[in-house]
């Protein structure tokens, strides 16, 4: 017989580079006390979601189903055949699992009640973000964040449970489908990065406790919108340029805010002149990105709030968005108050 050592892993934590996704998930549900169970299969359920629409993403091509679907959204913009197909399909991992009572959903005008009085979790998605860029083999992404229902379960779902703060998440994440798919979340206890292995069909962790840099070298705008902001924003971006610092910007918010998230940097969607709340949604963009980025030491703000502490007031709410480096996004708020304060003491 060839007997082969028991080989402890060095790290000595019982999660590592490499470990699967399904053990992460395990092993962390300790971390809860009283967990029962049933936050972790919904990120499972999540997750084979995420597999499912990397599938349909990367035949996106092939099988001729990119394109416009020939229907708008709720928000007038074009539906991407990719948008309706992503939704479906976490919406059907979502109702099927039995953990969740509402969705809240970019393509779903109203809340989607699942009739699921036992279910303790109300999920806000955006099944796909970045639709412009299927068509051009562009990352594209997927943001989802988890609350815990305020009404008692057994009860019909309430007002109070789809209308919470970011503060309130239990758990958020997105997948990035890009050069290689990744699953990136946090429930709360710091940021963990999973990349997805094509043919075993599982996401292994390869980015453990990520930290993001306290300042970086990198801003992300849409600067063909320059003659709409406001001027803090305008003499936020002078600075950048002053500095040398690199422009990037993909168009897919997750792709953008990756990157920056790991390499060190600001995003920014600001109020323009003609959508004076900016472009990104609270619910299923802003908030969700806004806890990962404060969980892995960066910070999310609208201007000048805490993204994470903006009391909803409807689904599709939007919102200004300054995310990323700490430092960069502290200095970009001074730039935009102080500008502020100027005007209103000139114009008395
Ligand atoms: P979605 O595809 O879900 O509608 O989101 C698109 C968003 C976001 O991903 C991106 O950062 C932003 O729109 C780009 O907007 P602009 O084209 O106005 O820069
Ligand atoms: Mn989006
Ligand atoms: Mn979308």
């Amino acid at each position: 017989m060839k007997t082969l050592p028991y080989q402890p892993d060095r790290s000595g934590l019982a999660y590592s580079v490499g470990t699967t996704l399904d053990r992460f998930i395990k092993l962390k549900q300790s971390d809860f006390p009283f967990a029962s169970g049933e936050l972790s299969q919904l990120l499972r359920d999540i997750a084979l979601a995420a597999k499912i629409v990397n599938r349909e993403t990367n035949r996106a091509g092939l099988a001729n189903i990119g394109g416009a679907f020939g229907q708008t959204n709720v928000q007038g913009e074009e539906q991407q055949k990719l948008d309706v197909i992503a939704n479906i399909r976490f919406m059907r991992a979502l109702s099927k699992g039995g953990e969740v009572c509402a969705i809240v959903s970019e393509e779903e005008d109203a809340v989607i009640d699942l009739q699921n009085s036992s279910g303790k979790y109300v999920v806000a998605i955006d099944p796909l973000d970045g639709s412009s860029n299927i068509d051009v083999n562009i990352s594209i992404g997927t943001i989802f964040s988890i609350y815990r229902r305020k009404s008692p379960v057994g009860r019909p779902i309430m007002e109070e449970d789809i209308m919470q703060p970011g503060t309130e998440q239990v758990a958020a994440g997105y997948v990035l489908y890009g050069s290689s798919t990744m699953l990136v979340y946090t429930t709360g206890n710091g940021v963990n990065g999973f990349t997805y292995e094509n043919s075993l069909g599982e996401f292994f962790l390869s980015h453990p406790g990520i930290q993001a840099p306290k300042r970086g070298e990198i801003y992300s705008i849409n600067e063909g919108l320059e003659r709409e902001w406001e001027s803090g924003v305008k003499a936020y971006v002078d600075l950048c340029k002053d500095r040398k610092y690199a422009a990037r910007y993909i168009g897919s918010l997750v792709a953008d805010f990756h990157r920056n998230l790991l390499k060190g940097g600001i995003y920014i969607y600001p109020a323009t002149r003609k959508n004076p709340s900016g472009k990104l949604r609270l619910l299923y963009e802003a908030n969700a990105l806004a806890f990962i980025a404060e969980q892995s030491g960066g910070k999310a703000i609208d201007g000048n709030r805490r993204i994470m502490e903006i009391k909803p007031n409807s689904l599709h709410q939007r919102t200004p968005l300054l995310i990323g480096s700490k430092e960069m996004v502290v200095e970009a708020q001074s730039l935009i108050t102080n500008t502020e304060k100027k005007i209103t003491e000139y114009s008395h």
